[in-house]
């Protein structure tokens, strides 16, 4: 490690900011030794907010249908080999009474932009939800909409929404996606959803086709201004029926060292350890949260559907029970010396966060 990387974790560790050139920097110059050097920074800090705790997210994937054609995924309308599903709202709400059951306080309702899950449909099975399980956070995953639509999901009871921005670059954007989606929407939708209220995530994927250390850079530059709730970052994987299919997985050494300035630069970010980590190395999740992860997302679909929602290759989980899941995430989680929580896992509130760092 140069003195210089260590000069720029240093300060990205007291000031939280970095200019784009420096972020680039790191990222260029990225060996095992700043690694760990950001990755023992990362876990004191995420130590002082939230402990040894955890955060569990039951993951409901309740439609594969998509009207997208995003280059790099397995769900995209192009794909004739997907095999299609799509939930009702009554088994989506049952898998909320299971998740419920098992000790998940946070739902997160994902999908493809499917046109079948319109305002009218989606609007009363969120507020049943929230009238259900008025101690749980309720999340929303399900790409853009409309302003009006965001709004109307909010006042039915949702808390949070992840919308991936994906890359924060407009030009490598393009690369990923067909014409018809645009970068500027895309942004304009996290602006409208975090002026509605909610508590709002972002995220890219790491490793994907025609990435630079420049992009990876705005990456990081977006979200320190952007300043997210929550941040979903993991490894393009190739799916083989895209036209990415032959195209290399991002690293588990860049995920973990980008998780780790995530951390520094937003210390009470929520963060998961995702799922696609998990499946690029078996201790994939465990090395997440050594890295600065806070949070899991365990899948609570129905075990009949899980192997159809398949973003990308060789996806882990697929033939769990979701009871299984939790268990197997308790020990993994307790192996490392980290304890799961089933709270809604929220960030602490601006008071709490002040004192935590005002005792130092
Ligand atoms: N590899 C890794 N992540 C992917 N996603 C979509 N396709 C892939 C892939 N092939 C991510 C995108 C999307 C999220 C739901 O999954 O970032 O926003
Ligand atoms: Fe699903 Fe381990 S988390 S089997």
């Amino acid at each position: 490690m140069t003195e210089k990387t260590q000069y720029l974790i240093d300060k990205l560790h007291t000031t939280h900011r970095l200019e784009l050139s420096e972020y680039e920097c790191l990222i260029e110059r990225m060996d095992a030794a700043s690694r760990a050097c950001a990755a023992e920074k990362a876990v004191a800090v995420r130590k002082e907010i939230y402990g040894t705790d955890v955060f569990v997210r039951g993951l409901i994937e309740f439609t594969n249908y998509c009207k997208n054609d995003c280059l790099y995924c397995g769900i995209r309308r192009s794909n004739q080999s997907a095999d299609r599903y799509r939930l009702t709202p009554e088994e989506v709400f049952s898998c909320c009474r299971e998740g419920y059951r098992l000790g998940f306080r946070t739902f997160v309702l994902q999908g493809g932009e499917d046109p079948y899950f319109t305002d009218e449909r989606l609007v009363p099975l969120v507020r049943h939800i929230r009238t259900s399980f008025p101690d749980c956070a309720i999340t929303l995953s399900l790409g853009e909409r409309t302003r009006e639509s965001y709004q109307a999901l909010f006042s039915a009871g949702a808390d949070r929404y992840l919308l991936r921005h994906e890359t924060a670059d407009p030009a490598h954007y393009a690369k990923l996606h067909p014409a018809a989606l645009s970068w500027q929407h895309r942004m304009d939708c996290l602006q409208e959803l975090k002026s509605i209220g909610y508590q709002t995530g972002c995220g890219f994927m790491v490793g994907s086709p025609y990435q630079t250390s420049h992009d990876l850079a705005e990456d990081l530059l977006f979200v320190q201004e952007f300043q997210p709730a929550m941040c979903g970052i993991g490894p393009f994987i190739p799916h083989k029926d895209t036209p990415f299919a032959d195209r290399p997985a991002g690293t588990l050494e860049m995920t973990l060292f980008l998780l780790s300035l995530l951390r520094l630069i937003k210390p009470d970010l929520l963060l998961p350890s995702t799922t696609a980590l998990g499946t690029i190395h078996p201790l994939g999740r465990e090395c997440g949260i050594e890295a600065g992860a806070n949070v899991v997302m365990p899948n609570l679909s129905p075990a009949g559907v899980r192997d159809k929602y398949l973003l990308y290759d060789n996806k882990i989980c697929t033939e769990e029970e979701s009871a299984q899941c939790v268990a197997c995430l308790n020990l993994r989680m307790e192996r490392i010396g980290y304890r799961i929580v089933n709270s809604r896992g929220d960030p602490p509130d601006a008071d709490r966060l002040k004192t935590c760092f005002d005792t130092d």
